[in-house]
C-alpha cells in the first residue's frame, strides 16, 4: 500500500480529484498464529474526472460486482459506453457509478461467464474486451479469477512498465508474442500459457525476483527503478510471478516486434521540490540550467553550428518542403506563436501555427509535402496526438517538440528534439516553454546553415544563444520586485497584458499562467489591436502591463503606450534596461536585459511567470495543484 500511495502522490502533480486502491492479500499463517500478509499484487490510480462528478463510487478501480471478481482503473474516454452499458443492463448487470469505466469491469466479467474454453488466459480475455471499446483508454485489470495476475492495455494513451530486479534478467528486449500464433479447442485464436513460452517472456535468473510496476508517468516508479518498457497502442501485458509478456492480435506493417527494456536518465531529485516551496518556483529559477540542458552538445557557439541529432536523417526533406505547420496545446501552442517569426526569416517557408483542437475541427487541408511540428511538454496531450493521427495519415512528415522520453509523441512522429529540460512537474508550464523555445530556434538555425546570406543572422542568433543563461539570471534577480508589484496587485479582479511582434507570444502565455494559479481573469492583447477594441477595457483602474522591447515594433509600441496613457491607464512596463524613453511614460517598469530581437521573448516571460507565482501565492491558492486542471491532458 506504501508503494502505491507513494506511486500515486508522484502522479499528482498530473491534475486529480479523487482516488483509489485496491491490494491483493493473501493470507498466511505462522506457527504463532500471528497474520502475515503476503502481498504482490496493487493498483491505484489518480483520477481527473470526465464522466460522473468526483466521488468514492466513481473512483477507480471500478468493479464488474459487489464480490470483485473483476476491477480494472483506467484513464482515458469510452466513446461507445453508453450502448455498452444498455447492452449489460439488458443482461442484467446493475451499475453503480455514472462512469464509461465500470461499463469496462461488467463487460470483461460478461466475456469471462460466457467464454468458449476454460483455458483463457487473462490477456486473451482482456484483449478482446479491447476489441469491444471504442476511444482511448489505459487500463490495469485484476482478477479473482488470475490471483497474482495483472492486465494492462493502451490505446490513445501512455503506459509503461518499470522493471526492477537486482538479478540478470532473461532478455533486455521483449519479443512481441503475436496472438495468432495458437488456437483454442473451438479453433479461437488464443494465447499460449505464459510458462510455456520462455522466448517471449521477461524474468530473472532465479524466475521470481522481478517487480514490475505498471505506470501512466515515468516519475510514479523511478523511485524504484529507471529501467522501462513503454507499449504501444494494443500491446496487452500480463505479469504473473515475476514473468511479464507482452502481446499483440496480428503482426502490422511497420510494426517492431519487439519493445525494449531502456534506461531512463531522469533522476529522483528531479521530481522533489528541494529547497523551493512549488515546484513551479524551482522550475521557474531553474531555467538558466534548463536552457542550456536543450542546447548541449548541440550548439557550437565557437564555430555556430547546430547539430540536431534527431533531424539529421530528415534535415533535407524538411529543406524541400511546402510549409510548417505547427501544432499544440496551451503553453507549448504559445512557444510555436513565439518562433513562428523567426522560423519564416530563417526558412523562408510560409509557417501556420495551430491549436490542435481547432486544427482537427477545421479539417485543415494537409498535404503529402507539408512538414508538420508537434510541441509538447509531455508528449502525451490527446488534442496534439489526434492532430498527429490526422497529419500522418494525410502522409505529411511529422516532427516531435517534446519534454518526455518514450512519450506517444515522441516514438510516432517520424523524427524530432527532445527539449532537455527535465521532468516539469508544475501544472503551470515555465521552463518547458523557454526550452521549446530555444528548440525550434535551433531548428531555425540548422534549416538555413549553408544559406551564405543569413550566416550574419545566424552568428548574432547564435552568439545570443552563448549569452541567454546569463541573461535569464539576471533577470530572475528581479524576483524581489516582482513580489513587491504582486502585493499591489494581488486584489485585483483582472489583468491586460498587451505587446506585438515577438512579444504577442508572451502575453498570450503571461496571461494563460495568470489564469491557471490565480484564477483572476487575464488577456494576452495583441497592441495592433488595442484599437480595435480592448482599449475600451483601460482606465485608471484597469491594470495593465506593457511589453515594449527595442526591436522593429518599438515606435509602434509607444504609440500603444501614448494611446493607453490618454485614457489615463497607468501601464506598468516590461522594457530593456536603459530605455528611459519607455520609463518616461510608464507608471512602472520592470527592466531586462536586452538580447537578439527573436530571443528576448526569453526574458520578457520570465518576470510575468514569477509575477503569476507571487500572485498565487499572495492569494493563497497553491500554485502546483489549480483547481480543475491537469498537467497532461490525455482526454480529447
Ligand atoms: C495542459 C497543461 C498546460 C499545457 C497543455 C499542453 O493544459 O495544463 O500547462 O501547456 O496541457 O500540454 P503539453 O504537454 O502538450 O505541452
Amino acid at each position: 500500500m506504501e508503494i502505491l500511495l507513494k506511486g500515486l502522490l508522484r502522479l499528482e502533480y498530473r491534475g486529480y480529484d479523487s482516488a483509489g486502491e485496491l491490494i491483493e492479500a493473501a493470507c498466511q499463517q505462522d506457527m504463532d498464529m500471528d497474520v502475515e500478509f503476503d502481498v504482490h499484487l496493487g493498483i491505484a490510480h489518480t483520477r481527473w474526472a470526465t464522466h460522473g462528478a468526483p466521488s468514492p463510487v466513481n473512483s477507480h478501480p471500478q468493479r464488474s460486482d459487489k464480490s470483485n471478481e473483476f476491477i480494472v482503473i483506467h484513464n482515458g474516454i469510452i466513446t461507445n459506453y453508453k450502448d455498452l452499458r444498455k447492452f449489460l443492463e439488458s443482461k442484467g448487470y446493475e451499475f453503480e457509478s455514472e462512469t464509461d469505466t465500470e461499463t469496462i469491469a461488467k463487460l470483461v466479467k460478461y466475456m469471462y461467464d460466457n467464454r468458449e474454453s476454460e483455458d483463457l488466459s487473462f490477456a486473451t480475455l482482456v484483449e478482446r474486451v479491447t476489441q469491444q471499446l471504442e476511444g482511448a483508454f489505459v487500463l490495469v485489470f485484476k482478477s479473482v479469477h488470475y490471483p497474482g495476475e495483472a492486465v494492462g492495455t493502451r490505446r490513445g494513451g501512455p503506459l509503461l512498465i518499470g522493471v526492477k530486479s537486482d538479478h540478470k534478467l532473461s532478455t533486455d528486449h521483449i519479443p512481441i508474442l503475436y496472438r495468432s500464433s495458437g488456437k483454442d479447442k473451438k479453433g479461437c485464436p488464443t494465447l499460449p500459457r505464459m510458462e510455456q513460452d520462455t522466448c517471449h517472456t521477461l524474468f530473472a535468473e532465479d524466475k521470481k525476483s522481478v517487480e514490475y510496476y505498471f505506470a501512466s508517468d515515468a516519475s510514479a516508479v523511478i523511485e524504484h527503478t529507471n529501467r522501462v518498457i513503454f507499449l504501444e497502442d494494443d500491446d496487452v501485458a500480463a505479469v504473473t510471478n515475476g514473468r511479464l509478456t507482452i502481446h499483440r492480435i496480428k503482426r502490422t506493417a511497420g510494426d517492431h516486434p519487439a519493445r525494449a527494456i531502456q534506461t531512463l536518465q531522469m533522476e529522483l531529485q528531479q521530481i522533489m521540490k528541494g529547497n523551493y516551496s512549488s515546484f513551479m518556483q524551482k522550475e521557474i529559477f531553474e531555467q538558466p540550467e534548463s536552457v542550456v540542458n536543450t542546447m548541449r552538445g548541440r550548439v557550437n557557439f565557437d564555430d555556430n553550428t547546430v547539430i540536431l541529432g534527431g533531424l539529421k536523417d530528415h534535415i533535407k526533406e524538411i529543406q524541400r518542403c511546402r510549409r510548417l505547420i505547427l501544432i499544440a496545446c496551451g503553453t507549448s501552442y504559445h512557444a510555436g506563436v513565439a518562433t513562428r517569426q523567426v522560423l519564416e526569416e530563417l526558412t523562408e517557408l510560409p509557417v501556420m501555427v495551430e491549436l490542435a483542437s481547432d486544427f482537427l475541427d477545421r479539417n485543415t487541408p494537409v498535404f503529402r509535402d507539408d512538414v508538420c511540428f508537434f510541441i509538447s511538454q509531455s508528449g502525451e496531450t490527446a488534442d496534439s496526438l489526434m492532430a498527429l493521427h490526422y497529419c500522418k495519415e494525410r502522409g505529411a512528415l511529422t516532427v516531435g517538440v517534446t519534454n518526455t522520453v518514450g512519450s506517444s509523441i515522441s516514438r510516432e512522429t517520424d523524427c524530432g528534439v527532445h527539449i532537455n529540460a527535465g521532468p516539469e512537474i508544475g501544472v503551470a508550464s515555465t521552463k518547458a516553454y523557454t526550452s521549446q523555445f530555444v528548440a525550434l530556434i535551433m531548428f531555425a538555425l540548422l534549416m538555413c546553415d549553408d544559406r551564405i546570406s543569413m550566416q550574419p543572422r545566424r552568428r548574432e542568433i547564435i552568439q545570443g544563444l552563448r549569452v541567454l543563461p546569463d541573461l535569464i539570471k539576471e533577470v530572475l534577480s528581479l524576483d524581489d520586485e516582482i513580489q513587491r508589484l504582486a502585493a499591489e496587485l494581488y486584489q485585483q479582479k483582472s489583468v491586460l497584458i498587451m505587446g506585438r511582434g515577438y512579444h504577442y507570444a508572451t502575453c498570450l502565455e503571461g496571461a494563460l499562467k495568470i489564469k491557471e494559479i490565480t484564477y483572476m481573469h487575464s488577456e494576452g492583447i495583441l497592441a495592433g489591436e488595442l484599437k480595435h477594441g480592448p482599449l475600451a477595457l483601460v482606465d485608471k483602474l484597469m491594470p495593465v502591463i506593457m511589453i515594449i522591447m527595442r526591436d522593429h515594433t518599438y515606435t509602434k509600441c509607444q504609440n500603444a503606450l501614448q494611446q493607453v496613457v490618454a485614457r489615463s491607464g497607468r501601464p506598468i512596463v516590461i522594457c530593456d534596461k536603459d530605455d528611459y524613453e519607455t520609463a518616461k511614460s510608464s507608471s512602472r517598469t520592470i527592466k531586462v536585459p536586452h538580447c537578439v530581437d527573436c530571443l528576448q521573448g526569453v526574458l520578457s516571460v520570465i518576470p510575468l511567470q514569477l509575477l503569476s507565482f507571487h500572485l498565487a501565492v499572495l492569494r493563497g491558492f497553491d500554485v502546483d495543484f489549480p483547481r480543475n486542471l491537469a498537467k497532461s491532458v490525455t482526454v480529447e
